[in-house]
């Protein structure tokens, strides 16, 4: 393991395992990082500031409004300079305010303030990490990316027995190698290939306000799109309205409706190497679009409908110019999910189809996490609980070995 010029910032959180955050600077100083270490309050009643400052050779933060040291080193200058931010022992408290952005002390205003990844050793008693608040905050830090080492179970210093015990130090200086070790280089293996996603869902008119739409996002696609430009690849995204930022080195374009998405698509289409479906389109709009708000007063109880293109079975047999992409189509089911998504793969004649469970807590519609599997003709890959992000990089391992050259 190294960690050689590393910039390494250590958060201690008050619990009795911060005692291990001496021999977590000394693991991760013999490894070659350069720490730095911010404490809260309470972590000083467990271990002096002037320990971890002996260790780590550096002045140790305390307190956000330290004149003495605002001079010298302030707390933007530790969020700017660090290229990971671990917190060791990461408390029940301090995981609940990390997750609600809080910056009420120093470790917390660094933390906000810090744009490297963020690592957390949560330790606490094991009814506090089983608590669903604690729960919801650890699945809400996870979907925006922060990774967890632990925490392990066993005997407790509180005297129950469970899950809480913070990892060991050796055990967290290896997970900060490995997120370091997967910042530094981001596989290039989309680069020279192109990608288009669609996301979020579509709008279909009833009269000028009137619209039927879904609870799509479009986290699930942007995050796709994310991982291509990352990994190289030349990204075009199509989307649904979406409150979501164009991720860095994405074309965008932005659509209302079904038929809109599917010409937009099909204007694209020859030129992709993988097509990524993740929007949520509507199977149908309305027959008639009223060019006048409706009233109240003499509307019609029903609606009339009429189907809507389904641009993913049409891409399943046009014929492409040159090599055909792999068309990776999305599922959102709520009862037998492989059943259906199986009868998706074979009758919009796609490659790949990601299943979603929307009914399931954390997956599908709106959430950061989703819980998939890849079914193919091959067989189904089930994936674990992941941020979508996680899921996008996952997705995009499978999906470059299917992409075959020009
Ligand atoms: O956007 P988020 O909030 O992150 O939510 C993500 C998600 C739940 C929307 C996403 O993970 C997902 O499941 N997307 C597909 C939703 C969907 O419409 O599934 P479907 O089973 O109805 O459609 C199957 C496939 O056919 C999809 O790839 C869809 O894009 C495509 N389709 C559907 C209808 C249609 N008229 N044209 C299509 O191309």
């Amino acid at each position: 393991m190294s960690l050689a010029g590393r910039q390494v910032l250590l958060g201690v959180g008050g619990g009795i395992a911060a005692y291990k955050a001496a021999e977590l600077v000394r693991e991760l100083s013999k490894a070659g990082a350069e720490v730095r270490v911010v404490m809260t309050a309470a972590a000083q009643k467990f271990i002096t500031p002037l320990t971890l400052q002996t260790l780590s050779h550096h002045p140790v933060g305390v307190d956000t409004f330290d004149l003495q040291q605002e001079s010298t080193i302030s707390h933007i200058d530790l969020a700017d300079r660090s290229e990971l931010f671990v917190v060791a022992p990461a408390t029940a408290d301090l995981v609940a305010r990390l997750a609600l952005g809080m910056a009420n002390d120093l470790l917390t205003t660094v933390a906000l303030a810090c744009r490297a990844p963020l690592v957390l050793a949560p330790s606490m008693n094991v009814n506090m990490w089983q608590h669903p608040a604690t729960q919801v905050h650890i699945q809400t830090l996870r979907g925006r990316g922060v990774r967890m080492i632990g925490p392990d179970a066993g005997d407790l210093a509180c005297g129950w027995v469970g899950a809480g015990r913070m990892a060991e130090p050796s055990e967290i200086a290896a997970g900060c190698a490995t997120v370091l070790g997967e910042t530094q280089t981001v596989t290039q293996d989309w680069a020279g290939l192109s990608v288009l996603v669609t996301a979020g869902s579509t709008r279909e008119a009833i009269d000028p306000v009137r619209f039927i739409g879904n609870r799509s996002t479009g986290k699930m696609g942007f995050a796709i799109a994310k991982a291509a430009a990352a990994r190289g690849a030349k990204v075009v995204l199509i989307s649904g309205p979406s409150e979501l930022a164009t991720p860095a080195g994405v074309e965008r374009i932005n659509i209302e409706s079904a038929v809109e998405m599917r010409d937009a698509v099909m204007s694209r289409a020859d030129v992709q190497s993988a097509i990524f479906k993740a929007a949520a389109v509507a199977d149908h709009r309305p027959a008639q679009v009223a060019l006048q708000k409706i009233k109240k007063q003499g509307a019609a109880s029903s609606l009339e409908l009429q189907a809507n293109p389904d641009i993913l079975a049409e891409l399943g047999v046009r014929k492409f110019g040159r090599v055909r992409p792999v068309l990776v189509g999305f599922a959102a089911e709520t009862t037998d999910v492989e059943r259906h998504a199986r009868e998706k793969l074979a009758r919009k004649h796609c490659d790949l189809i990601v299943a979603n469970d929307v009914s399931e807590a954390g997956s599908g519609f709106g959430t950061d996490t989703n819980r998939v599997m890849l079914v193919s003709e091959g067989g189904v890959d089930r994936l674990p609980l992941l941020s979508k992000d996680e899921v996008a990089h996952r997705l995009l391992d499978r999906v470059r070995s299917l992409v075959k050259s020009a």
